[in-house]
Formats: C-alpha cells, structure tokens, sequence
C-alpha cells in the first residue's frame, strides 16, 4: 500500500502536516535539531524530556529547554516526573513557552529517572499515571499527548491496558515505542502491539521504533493503521533521511550539502547553548554527518580533538568549499532573531 507521508492529520485542532514525527531524544533534540527536521518534512517536532522539577525551581539549563523558534511549529515540549501538582504547574510553563502539545514521557528506561517514580515506572503504577495526565490536561488549553513503551518487563502488554486509562484521563494522541524498558534499545520495536494500541483507542497513535527508510515508515503506518511514524535515531545527523521518508527523495546529500548542514548546525547549537556546552554536545554529531561512507574516518578524528567550534567549521569548509554558498541561502531563509525567549510566567502562580 503506497500511503502519502504528506497528508496531514489533527491532534484535537492542532495540525500536522506530515505523517512524519521527529523523536524527542535527550542530549540530541536541541533547537538547531527540531528546526532542521521541521525543513525536511517532519511534521511535528518534540524537544528532549525536560525535567518537571527543573521547571519548578527554575533551574537555569532546564529553563533553556522552553526556547520556542517561530519556525518550530507544531512543536511538542515533553516533560517528565512523578507528581500530577507538579507536573501540572510545569505544563504550565511550557504552554506559555509556545508548546503547541504538552508531551508526558513515560517511556524513559534510564535508572536516573525511574528511581524517581517518573518515566516508564508510571506504566506500572496506572493510577498516578492517569492522575498525572488528567492534572496537565486541566492544567493547559493545548492538547497533552503521552508518550510510552510497552511495559517495563520483556514481554510485557501493559501499554494496552495503560494506554485507553490514559485517554480517558485527557491524553489527546499517544505515541508508542513497543519496546520493554528491560530492552532500552536493543532487539526491535513490536509494531504488532501498536496495531492493538490503535484497535482500542479513538485518539490518533504515533508509531516510534525502528522506522530509518520509507518503505519501513509505509510497512507499519499499513500494518497498524497508526496516524504517523516518528524516527529517531535514524535523523541523527541525517536529515536526508526524512526527506527520503516523507517524499521518496532517494538522492545521497553531496559533501558540500553535508558540510552545509553540520555548520547550520554548530552554529545554531552555539547560539543555543553557548561555546563551551555546545563543542563537547556537537562531538558526536560529527561522526553521526560525516560517516556513512560521507568522508574519510580520521577526518572526524581530526574534528574532534579540535579546541572550539570555529576551527571546526574552518576545516570543515576547507574540506568543501562549495558548502560557503549553501550556508549563505540557508542562512538568508531562516527566520533570525526570533526565538521567544521564556518569559516566566510568575502570574499563573499567584505572584510566587
Ligand atoms: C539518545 C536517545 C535519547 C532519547 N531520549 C528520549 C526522550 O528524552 N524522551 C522520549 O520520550 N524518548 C526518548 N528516546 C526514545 C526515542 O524517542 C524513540 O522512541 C526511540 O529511539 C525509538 O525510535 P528510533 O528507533 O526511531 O530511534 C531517546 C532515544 C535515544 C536514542
């Protein structure tokens, strides 16, 4: 079945044009990321999970998350933590940072955050699960929208018994990762669960896991009859991959177009996160642009061990020129100056 990635579908009154979703993913879904996936084709665009407490006490890195760009839209801010009051507050604050969905992260396997309650341990407590998206959902006019694995144990089913509670509590779409957080990413992601996920609920699914081609991406929107499918690590320095997913575009990127795209990206990533947090962040994007048989491998080597991000893009021009003229136009179409800051919103709390 040859089904268009381009259609667009609706999260209650919000649309999305693509069926194509950019994943959220910690320490890579920065700004420069969300917009450039947006260029290609995604649809809608997630920032990495941002901590609720962080919110709360206005942590200064947490708060640097909320950065909205006038070109992100449909964007969803993802939150994560184990208390409905705080939660709620925190869903505040990211929809007056111009989220167009509140994103609940029950999905996250990594121990840092289970141990708090928060993430995927919430798929085996439903009820504070329920009560925490019913929270948000009062707490914001923008839709809310969870986003899960399938249970914590291999093998686990739980998501079909969670998932129906937690739209019944107010969750307008939900996306799954069919995986246990037992797995974290290894085996593969059992889309079969995502088609029971669909048969069951009246809100649109997202698919997440292992979608990295367009004949996959096609395979399980037919197989599961889920509303889009989200990549992730495949767009890991690959934007060409959307395009190849959402239009077919089967064209390799050129060297210049590579080089183009990975100097956007240093220097948006340094706008956002400043010289010193941007050059160890940006390390591993160089090996995720330049490999894929792109460049040589020790021209990566060589980027890494470079002192800051200015000599980087020296050597990475000089090892294509051309790309000059591409950063020019990419530049020259890119909204400037735009980002909406975060204004804390001190009136939703009553002056606190
Ligand atoms: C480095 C990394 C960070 C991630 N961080 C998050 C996150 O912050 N929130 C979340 O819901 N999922 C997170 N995920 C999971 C992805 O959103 C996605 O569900 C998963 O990688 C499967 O999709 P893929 O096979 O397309 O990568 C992360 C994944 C990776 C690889």
């Amino acid at each position: 079945m040859n089904l268009d990635l381009r259609e667009s579908w609706f999260v209650r009154d919000v649309e999305i044009p693509t069926r194509l979703v950019l994943a959220p993913m910690a320490g890579v879904s920065v700004q420069a990321f969300r917009r450039q996936g947006r260029r290609f084709g995604a649809g809608l665009v997630c920032s990495e999970m941002v901590s609720c407490a962080g919110i709360e006490h206005r942590n200064e890195k947490t708060l640097g998350y909320l950065r909205v760009a006038s070109d992100e839209h449909p964007l969803a801010i993802q939150i994560f933590g184990s208390e409905p009051r705080t939660m709620a507050e925190a869903a505040r604050m990211v929809e007056a940072a111009g989220a167009d969905l509140v994103d609940i992260n029950f999905g996250c396997p990594v121990r840092k955050v289970t141990k708090t309650g928060a993430g995927a341990t919430l798929l085996d407590e439903p009820a504070r699960a329920a009560a925490i998206v019913e929270a948000v959902a009062e707490a914001v006019d923008v839709p809310v929208s969870v986003k899960m694995r399938r249970g914590l144990r291999d093998g686990a089913r739980t998501c079909l018994e969670v998932g129906p509670c937690l739209v019944d509590a107010g969750a307008a779409t939900l996306t799954l990762h069919p995986r246990s957080a037992q797995q974290m990413y290894t085996g593969s992601a059992d889309h079969s669960l995502t088609a029971e996920l669909v048969s069951l609920v009246d809100v649109p699914v997202i698919a997440s896991g292992d979608v990295t081609s367009r004949a996959k991406a096609q395979a399980v929107l037919a197989a599961t009859g889920a509303a889009a499918v989200m990549v992730g690590r495949g767009a890991q320095g690959n934007p060409w991959a959307l395009r190849q997913i959402v239009d077919g575009d089967e064209g390799e990127p050129t060297r210049e177009e590579v080089v183009a795209e990975l100097v956007l990206f240093i220097r948006e990533t340094v706008r956002e996160l400043g010289e010193r947090r941007a050059s160890s962040f940006l390390k591993k994007f160089y090996g995720w642009y330049l490999g894929r048989g792109r460049f040589p491998r020790p021209f990566k080597q060589e980027l890494v061990v470079l002192d800051s991000t200015e000599d980087v893009e020296r050597r990475l021009i000089a090892a294509a020129p051309g790309a000059l003229q591409l950063i020019d136009q990419l530049e020259a179409e890119l909204p400037g100056g735009d980002e909406v800051l975060l204004d804390l919103p001190i009136s939703i709390y009553g002056g606190g």
